[in-house]
């Protein structure tokens, strides 16, 4: 699930870290939005270190990815806490001055606040009026605590325990319930960025027969590609996954699956779909077998006889560098707006770092924008989490995202494609 933690300028912001560490431990995606007051208590180090992502407050920085739209348009839910009596106040008179404020006017999904202040505060009636409005409007308040507040005080005001607020925003998220309105509707899918877009992801290693039992293979695992695809769903894409490995019952269920083995029948559907958005997440074989075999090679008997045969390798096909050509070679204004992304496992070497080969790749490629997968010892292939480089052709400009979970590379991937059509 997409999550947006938005946090306000208390002391109790410390425990907000508590809950999104909760949120990201049970596999969910999400976006920190701190207010600047929010920065004075706890830093953006220590946002950006939990939720592996670049956190922001105004909105006039990465104005090309409108992010004061597309975080609330996309989130599955809204969760604001510990939420100040300024806060309330101004989600309640809609206003709109930063970036947390934008995302609570964009968003349509279910959104909990749990304010924190003190009692005066809190009993005010200015506040109980705000809060009154926006439990009208749908959004789920979970009531202070009474307590030990900053000072010497005593009394209703305290944020509860973050797994109080987690498991109210679980409840939340599972009712489903949209909140501009009373009648309860499924959260709507329809308005995501990428609405109406056809993305294809390409996931897994592919398999190059020797005979009809063996084949080459690698350790791709997957798992980045059905991430991407999953995270292309989200964001109201049509997606068709071509993989060479069977993707979790969740993802499948949202998308198209196209089972494939080897580079060639990769490569031929592929081309064939010229999506709007092709993600190339798949471990492409470059080299295959140039013979293969009828039936199983059967080793050889005899006094003596060690011998093995000698298996002659030929090049693939680059099915991303075909698929760039492809677009490029179209004349017509709707190929040139299809976006593709390449991926790169990459090492530093005495040439260069892994920035440096990256983006070496990624004029050798042609495409759009390259993940460069920083790999090494058993990092990368089949873990939970990696580090990714983000790179754009048309900028100098990298965003890094981890070490992290797949799913946050995967849905800052699809941000970036889909910042790509919202700038064309
Ligand atoms: O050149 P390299 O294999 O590092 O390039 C990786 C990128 O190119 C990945 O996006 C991969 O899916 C794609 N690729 C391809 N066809 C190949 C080899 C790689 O499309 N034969």
């Amino acid at each position: 699930m997409r999550i947006v933690l938005g946090v306000t300028g208390g002391i109790a912001g410390y425990k907000a870290a508590l809950l999104l560490r909760l949120f990201t431990e049970s596999g969910h995606d999400v976006t920190v939005v701190p207010t600047s007051a929010a920065l004075e208590f706890v830093g953006a180090p220590t946002w950006e270190a939990l939720s592996g992502k670049p956190v922001q407050t105004g909105v006039f920085e990465n104005v090309h990815a409108v992010p004061h739209v597309k975080l609330g348009q996309s989130a599955d839910l809204v969760v604001v806490a510990p939420a100040t009596a300024d806060l309330l106040a101004k989600a309640a008179c809609g206003m709109a001055n930063d970036l947390l404020t934008n995302t609570l006017l964009t968003a349509r999904c279910p959104v909990v606040m749990a304010p924190a202040m003190h009692t005066e505060m809190w009993l005010h009636p200015a506040t109980q009026a705000n809060v009154a409005t926006l439990r009208e409007r749908g959004v789920t308040i979970v009531e202070p605590a009474s307590g030990r507040l900053t000072g010497a005080d005593t009394g209703p005001g305290r944020l509860p325990d973050p797994d109080v607020i987690y498991e109210a925003a679980l409840a939340a998220a599972a009712s489903g319930t949209r909140r501009d309105g009373a009648e309860k509707v499924p959260v709507a899918r329809e308005q995501g960025p990428l609405a109406g877009r056809t993305v294809l992801v390409t996931a897994g290693g592919t398999r190059e027969a020797i005979d009809p039992v063996r084949y080459l293979g690698n350790r791709s695992s997957g798992k980045m590609g059905f991430a991407i695809a999953a995270a292309a769903a989200d964001l109201g894409a049509k997606v068709t996954l071509v993989t060479t490995a069977t993707p979790p019952a969740d993802v499948a269920s949202r998308v198209d699956v196209v089972m494939v083995e080897s580079a060639r029948a990769m490569r031929e559907k592929v081309l064939e779909a010229e999506p709007d958005l092709l993600v190339m997440a798949a471990a492409v074989a470059d080299f295959r077998p140039g013979e293969v075999a009828t039936s199983k090679i059967k080793k050889t008997h005899g006094p003596g006889d060690d011998s093995a045969p000698v298996i002659t390798l030929v090049r693939n096909p680059d099915i991303l560098a075909e698929a760039v050509a492809q677009r490029d070679a179209k004349a017509d204004s709707e190929a040139r707006r299809r976006v593709i992304v390449g991926f790169a496992a990459e090492t530093g070497d005495a040439d260069g770092d892994v920035l440096f080969h990256a983006r070496a790749k990624l004029a050798r490629k042609g495409c759009d924008v390259l993940v460069a997968n920083e790999v090494g010892d058993g990092v990368t292939f089949g873990q939970d989490e990696s580090t990714a480089h983000l790179l754009r052709a048309d900028s100098d400009e990298v965003v890094t995202v981890g070490p992290a979970p797949k799913s946050h590379i995967a849905a800052a991937v699809v941000d970036l494609a889909a910042s790509i059509f919202t700038t064309q």
